[in-house]
């Protein structure tokens, strides 16, 4: 049996023996059907859930399978939004702060008690946000794109004779967890990774796949790895007239 994440032979238009759009990613039952599918999963087969070619599912099934399948699906989904629901609610009040209109996915990865949050934050889906020895302070206004990885320290690698693996958080220095903070008003783009010792500047925008080595000025768009920034998202004056809407009342 081979598992794997991509078709070993290729996918061709109008195949009847390649998976039919209604299936999906076209995984679900091998030639022998469901009932072997059902044994596998009794039995703990390893292949189930992973892309196996040995399970794709080659011929529409029966009409009335669909049926009884998409009533299935519709149960499964309402489960697992009400699984999310119920660790989101179970899960918010570990971060050290958050305010109004707070969104996060609650399957994100999450150093909760170190991590605080201003009004109006959407962490995106499936972030990795963790500083054991640190803090990530983020603004309000901020979105982020999908899969944001924010690392508010480092492991140590400089003792002779100490492997990685074996330096314990006592044995580590402040410089080596110096956090991240991010400003109002900033977007971070998706699978952006923000190291730590990093402030994004408020208005800034973070270009997707960006590895963020070094602090951002205000009102920058930085890109790449490592981020840097190609350009002002604002001119001076609209950066005036910007700050008197968001923040009216104080002096720009
Ligand atoms: C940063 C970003 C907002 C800039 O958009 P833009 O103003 O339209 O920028 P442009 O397309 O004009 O690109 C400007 C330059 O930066 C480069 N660039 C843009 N985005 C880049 C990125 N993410 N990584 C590397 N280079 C990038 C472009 O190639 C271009 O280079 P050039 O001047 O040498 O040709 C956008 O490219 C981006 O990364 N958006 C994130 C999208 C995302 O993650 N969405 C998730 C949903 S919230």
């Amino acid at each position: 049996m081979t598992l794997g994440c991509a078709p070993t032979a290729p996918l061709r238009a109008n195949d009847p023996h390649q998976p039919t759009a209604w299936s999906g990613r076209g995984t679900i039952f091998g030639e022998a059907g469901p009932g072997l599918v059902l044994t596998r999963l009794v039995a703990g087969w390893p292949g189930v859930g992973c892309y196996d070619h040995d399970m794709l599912f080659r011929t529409p099934p029966k009409r009335s399978f669909q049926v009884i399948a998409r009533s299935l699906n519709i149960v499964c989904d309402a489960a697992s939004m009400a699984r999310r629901a119920a660790r989101g609610y179970a899960t918010v009040g570990r971060f050290a702060a958050y305010g109004s209109n707070f969104n996060f996915d609650p399957d994100g990865i999450y150093s909760y008690s170190t991590i605080s949050v201003g009004d109006d934050v959407n962490l995106g889906s499936r972030p990795t946000m963790l500083a054991t020895r640190s803090t990530i302070r983020i603004g309000n206004n901020v979105v982020f794109g999908p899969s944001v990885t924010v690392r508010g320290g480092n492991h140590r690698f400089d003792i002779v004779g100490v492997p990685i693996s074996a330096v314990t958080d006592e044995m580590k220095r402040f410089e080596d967890d110096l956090g991240v903070v991010i400003e109002d008003d900033v977007w971070v783009g998706g699978n952006a990774t923000i190291l730590h010792g990093v402030t994004i500047g408020r208005g800034s925008v973070i270009g997707g796949n960006a590895v963020v080595v070094k602090s951002i000025p205000p009102y920058s768009i930085a890109v790449g790895n490592p981020a840097r920034v190609v350009r002002e998202r604002f001119s001076a004056a609209q950066v005036i007239e910007h700050e008197r809407a968001l923040y009216p009342g104080k002096r720009a």
